[in-house]
């Protein structure tokens, strides 16, 4: 944790909640398109009958047609393009964005070479005239999905890491099909062989079954009873449940589930051992049925007090508010159990833009209301997010500071005020009213209180 000894200074406008403006605005790494073609003028891309061998790096056009390091990791003929396409690996950014690209995508004129152009060296990049801050350069990393390297790693994390990434390299499922929606897939997931190397998958909304054919799937539609999740609707507000489903009582559905989530979960290990979870599944509702938007997963008895172990919206509901939702959703659980909880670690950009953004809130909202001192304990035992997000959600907006071997909040209602009114302020869309919950906690083990 960084060591926060330094003068308490009004929030930054870097902070943790970037705006809109501000994301639009991050410096990409890359080169653009002009840059590229004045730097390569004379070079011609016509290198038709070159296969290009795995491991090489190549500047790779990326959908945005910006230029790109990248590393070539396979290839396969495409027999409906009729050529070769090629499994990219783009060079510092979040495996989220590998794809599979056609030649023409590649600059063929020569081999890069890893750390060349790739940017990353960004505290000591002067060439665009401007030093950049380590707090910006944290700030850019998150925003561009930015991966750690091996180097940046503790061994132990870097073997991990390097199995992982040997076991996930290709995503072969491109797509999903499940209800109205053909969503573009992001990453690995272990469905069985026959079914995990298909370009497009077909999944029934409602029960999750997988099925390779669309013939099959769309007999499985007219057969198919299921209009909602299993296990119990504990939560309804307007048009959205929440239910909750037992691993150990509906083991395929969630198995299932899982599967599902891993194709958008870069780090995630729990497909097939679902009984010692929860399942908590977000739904819209409508005359159809119920509608799969995200869930979460919990764990039953968590030694490491983990109130989350996997969050995922799917794709066409993200950025909407679902995410913030079910993170408020966990921790009114938490509260009802009285314990303090903490989301499973690493977590994915994403999730840390979630957390951060749903910790902001919460924290501000009850230092501006609050009349009388609070320590980060108080604030712990009233929000259930434990002490040490808390300490570094305040430290990330310089509200807290090191004082005589304690984390000490040091908060005026001005500043407060200052940082609320900012637009890097966000207010969660979606909000839980905890008078809907119907749920009661199980019986916890003694470890697991609020301390
Ligand atoms: N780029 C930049 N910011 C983003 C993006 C994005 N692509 N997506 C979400 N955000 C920001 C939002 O702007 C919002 O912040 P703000 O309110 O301060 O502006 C915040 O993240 C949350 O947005 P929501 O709409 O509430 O969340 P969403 O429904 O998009 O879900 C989630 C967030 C669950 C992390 C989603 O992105 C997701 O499913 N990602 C893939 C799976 C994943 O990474 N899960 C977390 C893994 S860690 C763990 O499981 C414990
Ligand atoms: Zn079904």
């Amino acid at each position: 944790m960084a060591d926060v000894t330094t003068k308490i200074e009004p929030p930054p406008k870097f902070i943790e909640n970037i705006s809109g403006a501000d994301k639009e605005n991050a410096q990409p790494l890359q080169t653009t398109d002009e840059q590229r073609k004045e730097e390569k003028d004379d070079v011609k891309n016509d290198g038709d009958d070159i296969k290009l061998n795995i491991g090489e790096q190549y500047m790779v056009k990326r959908s945005d047609d910006t230029w790109q390091a990248a590393e070539i990791i396979q290839r396969r003929y495409n027999d409906v393009v009729l050529q070769d396409e090629y499994y990219v690996h783009y060079d510092g950014l979040n495996r989220r964005l590998d794809e599979w690209v056609t030649k023409e995508r590649i600059d063929l004129s020569e081999l890069y070479q890893r750390g060349d152009k790739s940017g990353h060296d960004l505290l000591n990049d002067q060439t665009a005239g401007r030093k950049i801050t380590r707090n910006q350069k944290r700030k850019h990393d998150e925003i561009n999905h930015v991966q750690k390297t091996y180097a940046d790693m503790d061994p132990t994390t870097a073997a991990l890491e390097k199995e992982h990434e040997a076991i996930t390299k290709i995503k072969y499922i491109d797509r999903v099909q499940i209800g109205r929606f053909e969503i573009d897939t992001w990453y690995f997931s272990p469905y069985p062989e026959e079914y995990g190397k298909v370009p497009k998958l077909y999944i029934c909304q409602y029960c999750l079954k997988y099925m390779r054919l669309e013939k099959t799937y769309r007999y499985h539609l007219s057969e198919c009873i299921w209009r909602q999740p299993p296990g119990r609707d504990i939560y309804r507000k307007g048009t959205l449940s929440i239910y909750e489903v037992d691993g150990a009582d509906h083991k395929i559905y969630c198995q299932n589930l899982c599967l599902l989530a891993k194709l958008f979960l870069d780090h995630k290990t729990l497909y097939f051992d679902v009984e010692p979870f929860l399942f908590y599944i977000l739904c819209e509702i409508d005359k159809q049925g119920a509608h799969l938007v995200g869930y979460f997963s919990k764990e039953k008895e968590s030694p490491d007090m983990n109130n989350v172990a996997c969050i995922m919206t799917l794709p066409p509901f993200q950025r909407k508010g679902y995410g913030k939702l079910l993170i408020a959703f966990s921790y009114e659980l938490s509260k009802m159990e009285c314990v303090v909880g903490s989301p499973e670690k690493p977590l994915s950009d994403l999730g840390k833009l979630s957390y951060r953004s749903y910790w902001t809130w919460v924290l501000l909202e009850i230092l501006r209301d609050f009349k009388g001192t609070l320590s980060i304990r108080d604030l712990s035992q009233m929000t259930s997010i434990t002490q040490q997000d808390i300490i570094s959600t305040l430290q990330s907006i310089n509200l807290v500071k090191y004082w005589k071997g304690q984390h000490v909040i040091c908060v005026t209602p001005k500043l407060i005020e200052e940082y609320i009114s900012s637009s890097q302020f966000k207010r969660p869309r979606l909000t839980v009213d905890p008078t809907l919950l119907r749920w009661a906690p199980p019986k916890r083990q003694q470890s697991q209180k609020k301390k």
